[in-house]
């Protein structure tokens, strides 16, 4: 569920401040001009409806009475907006940096390290610590996407060529669910990106296990799988480290069992969905630029044994 008011850091919990005072402020205006103009209707229907040759002096004073009230609760409101934005846009330092590159209809999540072996490649779930800043370098592979997990942050667009960036902080444990929110082509709406905040000791483990190579096959029916997604047309695409696929056209699979779905968010991650997904993308997400494998019974089933065993 999206909750941009049940709000897990400090920069959504700006945001939600900035909406409970314009939606106050507004409700309080409202009020009091329907109360006035009830107010001056019955005054009115008291006095017969023939209207005054000029505009008494009482009457001039009321209106530049709410002529000022109204510029001072705007400008109120604007300054509320202007410090809002500068928390927003305050870039920590020491921030755990991780570049996300958005594809019709994945994110691409790099975990960007000094040491160029300490750097991590998934797709679709972000994990991050609890309590220290996360900054987001987002990118475009194709058209303009938009990066929102309500109750961490507000929505960034990722643009073709130009790097922006976005700051996250979780200031509690937990999973919070986030979706694509630019319309970006015909799969738009199966473009989920689900954050995990874990406690800094946990996703210091999470952060090592996901730097080891791919797991290996634990008997002679994952080891067949690993024949299979090594001789057929998965590895133009896909990467596995420790074997020899390495493309970046499709999400890294190094860890694929670790990730709760597939398919950015349409599809359970278990070995049926796995098998619906690499045997008939296209009826499940029409339009997604994975193409259908077509594999005998007992190699597919070799093949998602073999990736339900890569944590
Ligand atoms: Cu990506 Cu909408």
């Amino acid at each position: 569920m999206h909750e941009a008011l049940n709000t897990a850091g400090p920069f959504a919990a700006e945001i939600a401040k900035l909406f409970w005072i314009f939606a106050g402020v507004s409700a309080v205006v409202y009020v009091l001009v329907m109360l006035f103009l009830v107010y001056t209707l019955r005054r009115r229907a008291g006095r017969g409806s023939t209207p005054p040759d000029a505009v008494p002096p009482r009457a001039l004073r009321a209106i530049g009475v709410s002529l000022a009230i109204t510029g001072v609760v705007l400008i109120g409101l604007a300054l509320a907006d202007f410090f809002g934005n500068r928390a927003l846009a305050s870039v920590p330092a020491d921030a755990l940096r991780i570049r996300i590159t958005a594809h019709q209809w994945w994110w691409e999540l790099e975990y960007l390290d000094a040491i160029p072996a300490h750097r991590v490649m998934t797709a679709n779930h972000l994990t991050i610590p609890v309590g220290r800043p996360v900054l987001l370098e987002l990118e475009s592979r194709d058209v303009i996407h938009s990066f929102w997990v309500p109750s961490l942050n507000g929505k960034k667009d990722l643009l073709p060529g130009y790097t922006t960036t976005l700051a996250l902080l979780a200031s509690r444990a937990g999973t919070y669910t986030g979706e694509c929110a630019e319309f970006c082509g015909f799969q738009h709406a199966h473009m989920s990106i689900d954050v995990s905040a874990l406690a800094p000791d946990e996703f210091a483990r999470w952060l090592q296990g996901q730097r080891a190579e791919a797991a290996e096959p634990l008997d002679d029916v994952q080891r067949r799988g690993r024949e299979v997604y090594l001789s057929s047309s998965c590895r133009a695409c896909h990467a596995i480290q420790g074997t020899i696929s390495a493309a970046r056209l499709g999400p890294d699979l190094t860890h694929l069992a670790s990730r709760p779905r597939i398919a950015a968010g349409a599809l359970p991650n278990d070995p049926a969905s796995l098998a619906a997904w690499i045997s008939d993308p296209q009826s499940i997400k029409p339009g997604t630029r994975m193409p259908a494998t077509q594999l005998a019974a007992a190699d597919l089933s070799a093949l998602t044994a073999y990736l339900g065993n890569l944590q």
